[in-house]
């Protein structure tokens, strides 16, 4: 077998896929258009309404090819420790809808494998599912004896993205690097957790829906999903023992060697450091350049460990300046030819990577030294637990997240305690709440609507702008209370909870409401609503005149010109964010938004300022779906149908199960409890006003996002 480079395999897999009538299709970003899914994690992701046959695959094709990008992170503890672990990988895949099933992929495998590739055929071994004899046939009659075959249960030979969504059984492809690689155990077959059989392809006989309650409902038609590490592949072509010594992952470990002097392959502590430094610097160069940003929580949160890991390891050997960028632009040379968007996007990546590692240092050199003392303390008293309030304060104080310590103490022997860490995060939270409760800024206490015992506030005004509701509460921001007067003059924060409301209560950005309330004895004017935690509405009154009781009957108005406003610029925002995807490209997510009356303010992901061009471009596309006058519908629907029609969801967001739907003409579809116009006409006029970037620092977003202001013009 000859040796082969990474983009060799890569192009002989995409072209022998093409010849057998698979459209070559790019590889989808790391970001899932799936609330379900954190990260991209295989070839089949962007395929699932495929698989669901939601979308159709257009003639003459009889399935698709990829290259994915791909991040694992459920085990990156162990990247590092082994060679066959990545954080960041490269998924070769074919797949097919219903056309070509086992016969032809088994056939199509075997022979990519041994003539393709000139794999030796006494060095493959393969895998199928228990009771899978029709497989066990194929494999028999392409000519594979019958003990290269072994059947394998549940864990390693049934194949699912996720809890729900398509499955099925699948083959694996095992090769045999030989006795050598071995455990030495007599039982090492297939599946054995050594070095000596690797698995390169996973065969994926996708027959199966998973549904919620953990049953099968069997898809339409039969279909393929294969996936094959590109990097292991790379591994067993190019003659190494493991994927650290390929082409591409091997000139990052050369990095590496170059920045620290170590010597690969000297030492095991030290080879672990160049090993995370070479993975992780992929994992977070293709992260960012799919525009996601270091933060505290979901993928951001991934994206910051990723990175903080190999910073942290580049110190221990005794880097002392920031040198992620340098590795970084060794990523972007070995693979910008497959993934052009890394160089595009190339003085963006290297500005995130280099601030984030710059604040790292800062923290790091605070905290280690006050870690590090408190480690000597433990080990002069020959003491192996570190103080739960210690962790916590090296958390509080120098931003040390708990994986770090963790992570440095182990490296010492020293455990932490975990339990006593969350117990002090607890304390610190409960703290902070009270202050908050002290003064919230509408000024009044959620607390002092805890103790009621009546049944949360239904909101009708998605049907209606008028009903007839019974006060539940009162209060006068300071305690509850049975009735409320004017004096002389109109009494402001005066706090009404009513049993239904009309008015929206301010949420996902959206504005609350404004109008009155009125009663046989009183005229309230609503100048702000709040859904407390336990679904209580809180109408923000002024009192103008006359007395309200508890218990009063009273009728619920909301300003209809001012939610028609709101409502406006919310539909227009809707309209922004499918025309900014349209013109700037689907790494395009919401990251912020607000709308009220006058304007509307939407954060987004994307690489650099959106220059003039694009603007009016957006702009104009917005204007041209306002003169089409397009319906706005809104449905409620279980969540699995509306990912079915590919609403789009804020990732993070917990959804019940039904979701409302906005929809606009199926052009925009997303999840969103808002207030909407019924046509887009109703909008009016849409300009943009100003674009900016969110000032760095700000945390939520990190730089390099922007800001589109856009109000609707009203009239
Ligand atoms: N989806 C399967 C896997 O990830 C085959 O592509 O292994």
């Amino acid at each position: 077998m000859e040796y082969m480079s990474t983009a060799e395999i890569r192009e002989k897999y995409l072209s022998y896929f093409e010849a057998k009538g698979c459209k070559r299709w790019p590889s989808s970003s790391l970001i899932p258009d799936d609330p379900s899914l954190l990260l991209t994690s295989a070839g089949m992701v962007q395929f699932k309404p495929y698989f669901l046959q939601q979308k159709q695959l257009e003639a003459p094709y009889v399935g698709t090819t990829t290259a994915q990008k791909c991040v694992r992170t459920n085990d990156i503890d162990i990247i590092g420790t082994t060679g066959r672990h990545l954080s960041f990988f490269e998924m070769l895949g074919n797949f097919s809808f219903g056309a070509y099933f086992k016969k032809e992929m088994c056939a199509w495998a075997y022979e990519f494998s041994t003539e393709v590739l000139g794999l030796p055929a006494e060095r493959l071994y393969f895998t199928v599912y228990l009771d899978d004899d029709e497989t066990i046939e194929i494999w028999k009659d392409l000519g594979v004896p019958e003990d290269h075959i072994s059947r394998l249960g549940e864990e390693d030979n049934f194949w699912r993205a996720g809890p729900t969504g398509p499955c099925g059984p699948c083959s694996e492809i095992y090769y045999d690097q030989g006795e050598e690689f071995g455990c030495g155990s007599p039982d090492c077959a297939p599946g054995c957790d050594c070095d000596r059989f690797l698995e390169y392809w996973n065969l994926v006989f996708t027959q199966y829906d998973g549904q919620e309650d953990g049953s099968f409902v069997p898809l339409p038609k039969k279909n393929i999903d294969t996936g094959m590490g590109l990097e292991r592949i790379a591994a067993i072509m190019q003659g190494v023992q493991s994927n650290y010594e390929t082409d591409v992952l091997r000139s990052l470990v050369g990095v590496g060697e170059r920045l620290t002097g170590a010597v690969y392959g000297a030492d095991a502590d030290a080879d672990l450091s160049l090993r995370i430094m070479a993975d992780h610097s992929r994992s977070v160069t293709f992260m960012i350049a799919d525009g996601i940003l270091p933060s505290n929580e979901g993928r951001g949160y991934v994206l910051r460990r990723l990175l903080r890991r190999a910073a942290r390891h580049g110190r221990m050997l005794g880097i002392s300046r920031p040198f992620l960028v340098e590795l970084v632009e060794t990523v972007i040379q070995s693979s910008e030819s497959a993934y052009p968007e890394l160089r595009e996007h190339d003085a963006y990546i290297k500005k995130v990577i280099g601030t984030e590692e710059a604040n790292f240092a800062r923290t790091i050199d605070a905290g280690m030294n006050i870690l590090n003392n408190m480690i000597d303390g433990l080990e002069k008293a020959h003491e192996h637990l570190l103080k739960g309030l210690d962790v916590f304060k090296l958390n509080d104080t120098f931003g040390f997240p708990l994986d770090l310590t963790k992570e440095i103490a182990a490296e010492q022997g020293i455990e932490i305690d975990e339990e006593g860490f969350h117990a002090e995060m607890t304390k610190q939270k409960e703290r902070a709440r009270a202050e908050r409760l002290k003064k919230n800024i509408s000024g009044w206490s959620e607390d002092l609507f805890g103790t009621l015992t009546a049944e949360p506030t239904e909101f009708v005004g998605y049907d209606t702008l008028k009903s007839d509701s019974v006060v539940v509460a009162l209060s006068d921001e300071e305690t509850l209370t049975d009735a409320i007067a004017t004096d002389e003059q109109a009494k402001e924060g005066v706090l009404v909870v009513l049993d239904k409301t009309p008015f929206y209560a301010e949420m996902g950005g959206q504005a609350a409401d404004h109008g009155v309330i009125t009663g046989a004895e009183c005229v309230l004017r609503v100048q702000d609503v709040k859904k407390t935690p336990k679904g209580y509405y809180v109408h923000t009154c002024t009192l103008e005149s006359g007395i309200v009781h508890v218990g009063d009957h009273l009728t619920a108005r909301v300003d209809k010109e001012y939610r028609m406003a709101i409502a406006r610029n919310h539909t227009a925002t809707h309209l922004l964010q499918a025309a900014l995807r349209e013109v700037l490209g689907d790494h395009v997510h919401q990251a912020g938004s607000y709308q009220d009356a006058s304007i509307t303010h939407f954060d987004f992901t994307h690489f650099s300022a959106v220059t003039p061009e694009e603007l009016v471009r957006v702009q104009k596309i917005v204007n041209d779906k306002i003169f089409e006058s397009m319906n706005v519908t809104v449905k409620e629907m279980p969540i699995e149908e509306a990912k079915k029609l590919g609403a789009r969801a804020l990732f993070g967001e917990k959804y019940g199960k039904v979701v409302r739907v906005v929809d606009i003409e199926g052009w925009s579809t997303e999840f969103c409890g808002g207030t909407h116009v019924k046509n887009t006409a109703q909008i009016g006029g849409f300009k943009i006003v100003s674009e900016s970037s969110v000032a760095a620092g700000r945390r939520r977003h990190g730089p390099g996002l922007l800001r589109a202001g856009a109000p609707p013009r009203l009239r």
